[in-house]
């Protein structure tokens, strides 16, 4: 190799090079090089000539030449840097003389790569002569060039090159990977974003530290954040698919110090809204991009086509889009549902809202198997049927596909249904308590959303409910009033509507509380296909959102006007079923009741004012007189 070729240059057996050793005698160039490969590769940059002790630099100093003893302390300090370096895999280029294979043997490892600057002694003589300060003064280069041992295996390069063709050969000799995105993060979300996006020709580089090679054949691997970082082209662009909260920003300290101005990180979780708004202001002023973005469908969405809902620094939108735009869901019409949400935020705002619409639409399905199938007796298989049938109408969607599916599936141990045999304690992990808790904080009434995580909360405690059902036995009787399927489906029509139309509200004041400007149409689109509450009833939604009124309330939409003019009666039939049966249904009462609120031109809220100023002159305004008023009650 000693004539320089750039080709296979890493030594046999060598898979990964963490370390680039810029070698030559004083004046090759080796340090202004190798801190340029190393800002090039993302990589640390190690001095050698900081570790001289004292005593060496003296002697130099006084333009002695170091004898072989003299070198050895040092590169003995300088190979245990190395090995610090190597435990927690990080790479680095090294600037050091190592004039003798002696020498360089102290330092040899596996993982190393010697990169020779050769130049001739004029050449150098010439460069010494223009540097000053420096302890190496030009009279010792003689002494150098004596003993220099020119290395075999190692790149060596023509310093009468310029520096930027000097960098490309390094790069091109290490071999380094050139990939399009880095994913840190390979649980199963991570790991079928990760194939998603190679299905759809990107080239992705993988960290996890947890995921052994077996479980991503077809992913290259980096060992460390840093190598990750260096294998990307620039400007990068790196998803972070870790569990929300701390482990984000772990992952993002991980991956700062080799990241440059200019770079994209992704975080692709069930980030809170705030968190991102606070990360993204922090990036920034590093110069780093970040985005935000809700990605939903579950492990299925994530590798065939998840919605995707991003937000954070918009200036990273035009470096990433093409990307996001690729692995997204595409509608029947081949639309690609994803679309910029707005800054900071918005994205994982709109993915919050989205799950917290999940739990509503969830708690109402679960509550009509619980009507049909406790209440009106009807078994798991005709309730499946019915839920397969209304797929087939307006209703057609994601969830209820799902229910008709579940609903049926054979539980191994006893051959019955597995649902019958699962207990009855709902689980979250807290984005649906965390719209209603910003819902609160915004001034919002989102009762049917709220509904749904209340019921998660209240089904968790079973213990202390199966004590209160022998405390309170069921007093209904048995002759009450019997919702037919029809009713029951224009109820779930009407309530899931509702519960949109809640969440929707929702994001428009957050949207001007935050200052984000989110497109509500754009939101109500990427929902269409990949996540989880897609369902024809959006194209309704898209429709009522051009309709006059819709952007002073959904709900003044005409087309949402009509449809629920027709479903309210049942709507409220259903919830009468439910209540004589003592059949739970707080998100159906929650939805006719909010809907009875808001539509309903005069409420008791005078009775309130009252009360309020009677015992605390909290004082009210009138109907009649304009102005504030206290009364001595
Ligand atoms: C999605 C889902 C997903 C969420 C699960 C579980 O859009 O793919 O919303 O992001 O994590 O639905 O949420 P809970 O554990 O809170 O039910």
């Amino acid at each position: 190799m000693e004539n320089g070729s750039v080709a296979a240059i890493k030594p046999p057996g060598v898979t990964k090079i963490t370390f680039l050793v810029m070698m030559g005698v004083a004046g090759c160039g080796k340090s202004t090089l190798g801190i340029a490969v190393a800002q090039a590769l993302g990589w640390s940059f190690i001095e050698g000539d900081d570790l001289h002790p004292a005593k060496n630099i003296a002697k130099m100093a006084g333009g002695t030449p170091l004898n072989d003893d003299d070198r050895a302390t040092w590169l003995a300090s300088l190979r245990e840097k190395m090995d610090t370096y190597r435990q927690i895999g990080q790479p680095a280029v090294v600037a050091c003389s190592a004039l003798k294979q002696k020498y360089r043997d102290m330092l040899d490892g596996p993982d190393l790569l010697y990169v020779y600057l050769r130049g001739s002694k004029a050449t150098i003589r010439k460069r010494l002569d223009a540097r000053a300060g420096h302890f190496m003064g030009p009279d010792m280069l003689q002494s150098q060039f004596d003993i220099l041992e020119e290395p075999t295996g190692a790149l060596v390069l023509d310093i009468e090159k310029n520096p930027q063709q000097l960098i490309g050969e390094i790069l091109m000799a290490i071999e380094l990977p050139n990939y399009q995105v880095g994913m840190v993060g390979l649980g199963v979300m991570g790991r079928n974003l990760a194939q998603n996006l190679q299905n759809h020709g990107w080239s992705v580089i993988g960290f996890d530290p947890a995921i052994d090679q077996a479980i991503v054949p077809t992913l290259r691997l980096a060992s460390s954040p840093a190598e990750l970082v260096a294998s990307l082209q620039t400007p990068r662009k790196v998803f972070v698919m870790v569990p929300a909260g701390e482990s984000v920003d772990e992952a993002i300290k991980g991956l700062l110090p080799a990241l440059s101005a200019g770079d994209v990180i992704i975080d692709g979780g069930n980030t809170h809204f705030k968190d991102t708004q606070r990360r993204t202001e922090e990036l920034s002023k590093q110069g780093i991009l970040l985005i935000g973005s809700g990605v939903s469908g579950g492990e299925s969405g994530a590798l065939h086509g998840p919605s995707l809902m991003p937000g954070g620094n918009p200036n990273a939108w035009p470096l990433a889009q093409s990307m996001f735009e690729s692995i997204a869901a595409k509608t029947s019409h081949g639309e690609a549902c994803v679309s910029w949400m707005g800054k900071g935020g918005a994205g994982h705002y709109v993915k919050m809202v989205h799950n917290a619409i999940e739990y509503a639409m969830m708690q109402l399905t679960a509550e009509i198997y619980d009507l049909l199938h406790r209440g009106l007796g009807t078994n798991n298989t005709q309730v499946a049927a019915a839920f397969k049938q209304w797929n087939q109408g307006r209703l057609h969607g994601y969830l209820i596909e799902l229910t008709a599916q579940v609903l049926t599936k054979q539980d191994p141990f006893t051959g019955g249904h597995l649902v019958d045999v699962i207990a009855d304690q709902a689980a979250q992990k807290g984005t649906g308590k965390w719209a209603s808790q910003d819902a609160l904080d915004l001034a919002v009434a989102v009762p049917i959303l709220n509904a749904g995580v209340e019921a998660r909360i209240l089904s968790a405690n079973r213990e202390l409910r199966g004590m209160l059902a022998k405390a309170y036995p069921n007093t209904t009787n048995s002759s009450n009033y019997s919702p037919t399927l029809d009713q029951i489906e224009e109820a779930l029509y009407a309530a899931f509507l509702l519960a949109y139309a809640q969440g929707m509200e929702q994001i428009r004041a957050a949207s001007s509380e935050y200052g984000w400007e989110i497109n509500l149409a754009n939101a109500v689109s990427v929902w269409r296909a990949g996540c989880i509450i897609r369902a024809d009833i959006l194209e309704l939604l898209v429709q009522a959102l051009q309709q006059p009124q819709s952007d002073r309330h959904l709900l003044l939409a005409p087309i949402i006007q009509s449809t629920l003019n027709s479903c309210s009666s049942s709507l409220r039939a259903v919830v009468s079923g439910g209540i004589e049966r003592s059949i739970p249904m707080p998100a159906f009462a929650s939805a006719i009741a909010s809907f009875d609120s808001v539509r309903s031109a005069t409420l008791p809220a005078n009775l309130i004012q009252a009360q309020r100023d009677a015992f605390g002159a909290h004082t009210y305004q009138r109907v009649d007189i304009p102005g504030t008023f206290h009364s001595e009650w």
